[in-house]
């Protein structure tokens, strides 16, 4: 088999945080006069926190000066870290662990590619930071996905080359990321909203080593 690493995202492949991000978002248009839908948040999806808050001002057609958006972007990240505050291992969506162990004794290395600039706290919260070999964070990123620099830097850190990478991604932004940087790629979630996937699954549960051999062999 060609595959010699496995990149994950974090929000939506290893943890479903997505729901905190809408919460803390949805109570910054609250204070702004506008709902912010759950429908609206799927944009949100695997976009940086900058863009995010671009696309809920665009949504509540509000404009504002620089100051005005880093403050609210800094009041989002605090309601986002009160409640990611209380994660636990028991968050990791099902299968995770499991799989990330069969690549582990199979001889693939680990590296976690997300966006997020918290990634590595919610990594510490749910107790998995020691599973990954390399972690590219938000914070670590000069271009928010579909830019590549994520995922290569991921392959740099481990010492292969992109054509020896599969990244497990959810958004959209994400796939394109991942195949801008000419790896391989397997949607999560429902193969009408992820476009350019090589395989979509639903998540890692009914997923194991050999399915991944079967595909790639
Ligand atoms: C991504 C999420 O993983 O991280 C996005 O899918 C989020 O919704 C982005 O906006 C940035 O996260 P953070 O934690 O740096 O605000
Ligand atoms: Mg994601």
């Amino acid at each position: 088999m060609n595959i010699r690493a496995c990149l994950f995202d974090l929000d939506g492949v290893v943890v479903d945080t997505a729901k905190y991000h809408y919460i803390a978002w949805e109570k910054i248009a609250d204070e702004l006069g506008f709902h912010f839908t759950e429908k609206d948040n799927e944009r949100l999806k695997g976009v940086s926190r900058m863009e995010s808050l671009e696309i809920l001002l665009e949504v509540g057609k509000i404009k504002i000066d620089y100051y005005k958006k880093e403050e609210l972007a800094l009041k989002k990240n605090n309601l986002y870290l009160s409640y990611i505050q209380r994660m636990t291992p028991d968050e990791i969506l099902p299968g995770v662990i499991p799989f990330m162990d069969e690549l582990k004794s199979n001889g693939i290395m680990i590296a976690l590619g997300s966006a997020s600039k918290n990634a590595l706290f919610i990594l510490e919260k749910i107790k998995l930071t020691l599973k990954f070999d390399a972690v590219i964070d938000g914070n670590k990123v000069k271009n928010a996905k579909p830019d590549p620099e994520v995922f290569l830097k991921g392959a740099i850190e481990l010492g292969v080359t992109p054509q020896n990478c599969l990244v497990f991604e959810d958004a959209q932004a994400g796939i394109d990321a991942a195949r801008n940087a000419g790896m391989y790629i397997i949607g999560i979630g429902q193969t009408e909203n992820l476009k350019n996937a090589d395989h979509v699954i639903p998540g890692f549960q009914k997923f194991n080593f050999n399915q991944l051999v079967s595909w790639y062999m």
